[in-house]
């Protein structure tokens, strides 16, 4: 068999490991050929298709980043003026046969589940990968990229503590996780977040506020505030800027922000990262063999599975507020809001 495999949206810790993982067990368990198409769907349209050997799999496990590039390119879209046909799906469609792929791994977000789904639906044979530093893909417990960014911003949050007992200060870190608060979720706790706010719960200033000078009554001269950047803020302004101002001026706290921005998406992967993309890109190929196509594969309890692209496409998971590391933070004294 013949395998196309490109990687699509943003990038994360993982996703080399991933590529090693589908075309390594492709080529030296069920001797498939395997073609890297370079940045995202772009490199279907372009013809941007280049074969990969072991030789090209070597360094791929710890290394950040995607040696195939990747775009947000999203070739279903239609087009806004009504006049121009979109015949980027037939151009795709035609390049893949000339090819002679049998198969497409496609591995990226919820966009990419998206336009997998609509390649599978196109009569292409598809199988996709959870790849996001959100977790916010549907149908399976975690994807690669999260736990390198949670360890990312844990280190980040921990660094904040020292400077911020120094000057008895408030910091406030705005993380990543788009319309999700996974990773504000995950870092927060992990980090010791006295505050901890998710796009996926209200918050109240007074209420933040009240916290910081309750935690000084009882001697803790600083505090530190976790903040998903999809949070509503007004007139759309930039998460940690927004709260930052407003406690300053709610509790007169001497307060600064910090806004670790991609850094959360860049270097080596966790360990945790390496061996589930190991896995899934394992399952992926196998998958293939079988000839199951139009499924993801999915992280269910310990446990790799698949489920149908039709079940993923155009959801989110979204942090639910009865999460047990939210129940257990506000047990422990933290203000989620
Ligand atoms: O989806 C991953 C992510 O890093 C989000 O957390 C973030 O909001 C977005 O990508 C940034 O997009 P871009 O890389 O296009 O600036």
């Amino acid at each position: 068999m013949r395998i196309g495999i490109l990687t699509s949206g943003g990038d994360c810790p993982g996703i080399n490991a991933t590529i090693r993982g589908v075309c390594k067990t492709a080529i030296n368990h069920y001797g498939m050929e395997v073609y890297g198409i370079h940045s995202g769907f772009r490199g279907l349209l372009d013809n941007d298709i280049v074969p990969l050997t072991d030789k090209d799999l070597t360094g791929l496990l710890n290394m950040g980043g995607t040696i195939l590039g990747t775009s947000r390119e999203k070739p279903f879209k239609k087009r806004h003026s009504a006049s121009s046909e979109n015949n980027k799906p037939a151009l795709m469609l035609k390049n893949i046969q000339d090819l002679q792929l049998d198969c497409i791994v496609c591995i990226g977000g919820n966009g990419t589940q998206k336009t997998a789904t609509k390649l599978a639906q196109a009569g292409v044979n598809v199988v996709s990968i959870p790849k996001t530093i959100d977790n916010d893909v549907w149908g399976t417990d975690s994807s690669f990229g999260f736990d390198s960014a949670v360890t990312i911003a844990t280190e980040a949050i921990d660094r904040l503590h020292s400077t911020a007992s120094s000057h008895q200060r408030v910091m406030v870190i705005e993380v990543m996780g788009h319309k999700a608060g996974w990773i504000a979720l995950y870092s927060g706790m992990a980090g010791g977040g006295d505050v901890i706010l998710l796009p996926e719960m209200p918050y109240n200033i007074r209420n933040i506020g009240n916290t910081i000078i309750e935690r000084l009554k009882k001697g803790k001269t600083y505090s530190i505030v976790v903040v998903a950047e999809g949070i509503k803020t007004p007139d759309g302004k930039k998460a940690a800027e927004y709260i930052a101002q407003e406690i300053e001026y709610e509790t007169g706290f001497e307060t600064r922000e910090t806004v670790l921005g991609y850094i959360q998406r860049g270097g080596a992967p966790t360990a945790f990262d390496r061996n589930l993309a190991t896995r899934m890109g394992g399952h992926a190929t196998e998958l293939i063999a079988n000839g199951q196509f139009g499924r993801m594969v999915a992280l269910q309890g310990s446990r790799i599975g698949s489920i149908p692209l039709e079940e993923v496409a155009g959801k989110l998971k979204t942090v639910n507020e009865n999460h047990d590391l939210i129940i257990q933070g506000k047990r422990l004294g933290i203000c989620f809001g």
